[in-house]
């Protein structure tokens, strides 16, 4: 039983950690072209524009708010006067309300690709491994918000902060309900599948666009 916990909570997570890493390295430097979001905006605008919003939105903030609840210690929390009770009502709502975004966009998105006739023409079986993966992990977590109500501040944070910090304890996710453990593996594996996927995008998100000097457009002066 030993064995099974360290190979699923540790040895699996470096698998993927180290597949994520060395993944992007060799797809950056043998698919540099193909390093995109790979838009259909031009085959369908109006359930892109509601699905990708929605699902973007909620899945961004979840991500800040998984790395913001999960890595700094409660001790931190403490320090501002937020206990741990308070710290898990800020993390349902807070979670409640990004993880419905974010699945009802994915939905949307799964929706959109299946729907629509010249869509599911170019979509690819990697684009439906994509989308089920984050169903999957997204689906999984919004039912431990809704329904699981496990107090995770005193297992699975300190056992997510053991892996990046290289002191892996397996025994932390013991007492863990199942469908935390699904979530966590879950999440995991597609993290692990990511850089062979779309989702290399992530990566070179847009942000020196918000910086760059403006472009100045001028009319063409009249010819007389
Ligand atoms: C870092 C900020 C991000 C930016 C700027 C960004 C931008 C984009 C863009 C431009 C598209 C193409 C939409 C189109 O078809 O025109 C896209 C699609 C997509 N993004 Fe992101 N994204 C970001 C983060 C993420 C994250 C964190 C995830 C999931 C973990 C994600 C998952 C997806 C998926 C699955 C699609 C494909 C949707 C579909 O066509 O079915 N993105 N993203």
């Amino acid at each position: 039983m030993d064995l099974w916990y360290t190979v699923i909570f540790t040895v699996f997570p470096y698998v993927c950690l180290t597949t994520f890493v060395v993944g992007h390295a060799y797809r950056y430097v043998t698919d540099r072209f193909g390093w995109n979001a790979r838009s259909s905006e031009f085959l369908e605008k109006k359930r892109l524009f509601a699905g990708s919003v929605l699902f973007h939105a909620g899945i961004i903030l979840t991500v800040f708010g998984h790395a913001g609840g999960l890595l700094i210690p409660q001790r931190v929390f403490d320090l501002f006067s937020i206990d741990a009770q308070g710290h898990m009502t800020l993390a349902y709502w807070s979670g409640l309300a990004v993880g419905i975004a974010a699945f009802a966009g994915v939905l949307l998105l799964a929706w959109r690709r299946l729907s629509v006739a010249r869509l599911k023409a170019v979509t690819t079986r990697n684009d439906l491994v994509t989308l089920a993966g984050l169903v999957a992990v997204i689906g999984v977590g919004l039912y431990n918000v809704v329904f699981g109500h496990f107090n995770v501040l005193y297992s699975v944070a300190p056992w997510i902060r053991g892996i990046v910090t290289f002191t892996p304890d397996a025994g932390l996710m013991r007492d863990v309900p199942l469908s935390y453990q699904i979530h966590v593996v879950s999440a995991w594996a597609l993290l692990g599948f990511s850089p062979f996927s779309r989702l290399v995008h992530i990566w070179s998100a847009p942000l020196f666009y918000l910086l760059r000097p403006p472009i100045v457009f001028r009319r063409r002066a009249r010819q007389f």
